[in-house]
């Protein structure tokens, strides 16, 4: 494994991500509550850039007849077919068993690597 340095952490503020080609794979670095995950930018549904689907939350669960919003700015949802994502586990809130790709960030003196 090898670390891969991509750019300094003050590229991405806090609530933003950005896209970097590492190793000819497209990777977002999302910066969330100080901070930062990288993932594959593909949908392991049917592979849309995950780049261009929006930080939101989610609904919670709740009573019936009651919603719940909550988990502001730590889900990624796919801009084809919606479907949500932890951004700081990978894991598909509509299906457990698929997640995002994920890999390990690096922080070093103000630069930021993933590992590969
Ligand atoms: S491609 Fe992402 S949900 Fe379908």
């Amino acid at each position: 494994m090898t670390v891969h340095v991509v750019g300094t952490a003050d590229q991405i503020a806090e609530g933003q991500h950005r896209v970097y080609e590492v190793s000819g794979r497209s990777v977002v670095i999302y910066h969330i509550q100080g901070e930062y995950y990288a993932i594959l930018n593909r949908c392991p549904h049917q592979g849309a850039e995950m780049c261009k689907g929006p930080v939101c939350g989610t609904t919670l669960p709740s009573d019936v007849y009651e919603y719940a919003f909550g988990r502001q700015g730590e889900i990624v949802r796919c801009p084809w077919h919606g479907w949500e994502f932890e951004i700081k586990t990978g894991k598909s809130l509509v299906r457990p068993n698929t997640r995002l790709l994920r890999y390990e960030v690096v922080l070093e003196d103000g630069k930021l690597g993933i590992i590969l």
